[in-house]
């Protein structure tokens, strides 16, 4: 899978990667793996297990492996936009906050992050690959051909991730995102499996001041160079 041409967002919270990664793909003609999408079903479905992903729980013996062997076993189907987990539909659960914790608690696992390996890397596929996560760069994709690690202020993350509850319907408050959105961050940041960093080598974007647009002119500018270069989709890495 070398010579398929994959194109990595990574970064915090609500920092748009699924935003700028939808568009890139559209606008390349290239498929889209969306990584937080399948942590967020591995914390649904150990909810609806019955495994409680809280700790002290998730630190009992046993529990990261049960994780590990239900990540392997998803029961997930895409059937355009919707996402099924067995036979629920499950799109609208796991937009919610509550969900994006449960992800990252579960996503701490190095037994979880293995065993999501494999599924993720079958998303490359011709023509080419765009994926956002928090490691997409710096382990699932590490020969990519461009690596971005895309950030904004965290009060602009939460200004945009409350306007997009709001949007759906969904109450929140602006100081629980901003608390929730730090927690988190600070919990992808610390792991020891997979840490959200930049990958060596990742061209930094903060886009606290760019409209959507602006960011994916940026990328795209940047896609160009690298597959002008003697290296052709190689890459600049
Ligand atoms: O995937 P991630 O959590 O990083 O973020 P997202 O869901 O793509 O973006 C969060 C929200 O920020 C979306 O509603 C985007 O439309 C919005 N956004 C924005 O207003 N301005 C930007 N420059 C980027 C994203
Ligand atoms: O959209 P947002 O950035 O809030 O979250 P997400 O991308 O859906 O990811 C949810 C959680 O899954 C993150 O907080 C991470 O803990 C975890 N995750 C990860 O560990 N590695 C990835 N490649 C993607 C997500």
């Amino acid at each position: 899978a070398a010579h398929i041409p994959v194109l990595c967002i990574d970064g915090p919270t609500a920092s748009g990667k699924g935003t700028l990664a939808t568009e890139l793909a559209q606008r390349l003609g290239y498929h889209r793996l969306d990584s937080g999408l399948l942590y967020r079903l591995l914390g649904l479905a150990a909810e609806r297990a019955g495994i409680d992903t809280r700790a002290p729980a998730l630190q009992q013996p046993g529990c990261a492996a049960a994780l590990g062997q239900l990540a392997r076993e998803l029961p997930l189907r895409f059937e355009g936009q919707q996402v099924w987990l067995g036979d629920e539909e499950v799109s609208a659960a796991l937009r919610s906050e509550a969900a994006g914790m449960a992800a990252s608690r579960v996503a701490a696992l190095p037994e979880v992050r293995a065993a999501l390996l494999e599924l993720q890397r079958n998303f490359r596929r011709l023509p080419g690959l765009v994926a956002d996560g928090r490691d997409m760069g710096t382990v699932v994709f590490p020969d990519a051909a461009l690596k971005v690690y895309l950030t904004a202020s965290a009060e602009q993350r939460a200004q945009r991730r409350h306007l997009q509850l709001m949007a759906q319907g969904i109450p929140a408050t602006m100081a629980d995102l901003l608390a929730d959105l730090q927690a988190r961050d600070e919990r992808d940041r610390s792991r020891s499996a997979a840490p959200l960093k930049p990958a060596e080598g990742a061209r930094l974007l903060d886009n606290s001041e760019q409209s959507i647009e602006q960011s994916v002119q940026q990328v795209l500018d940047w896609w160009q160079v690298c597959n002008s270069g003697p290296n052709g989709p190689a890459g600049c890495l």
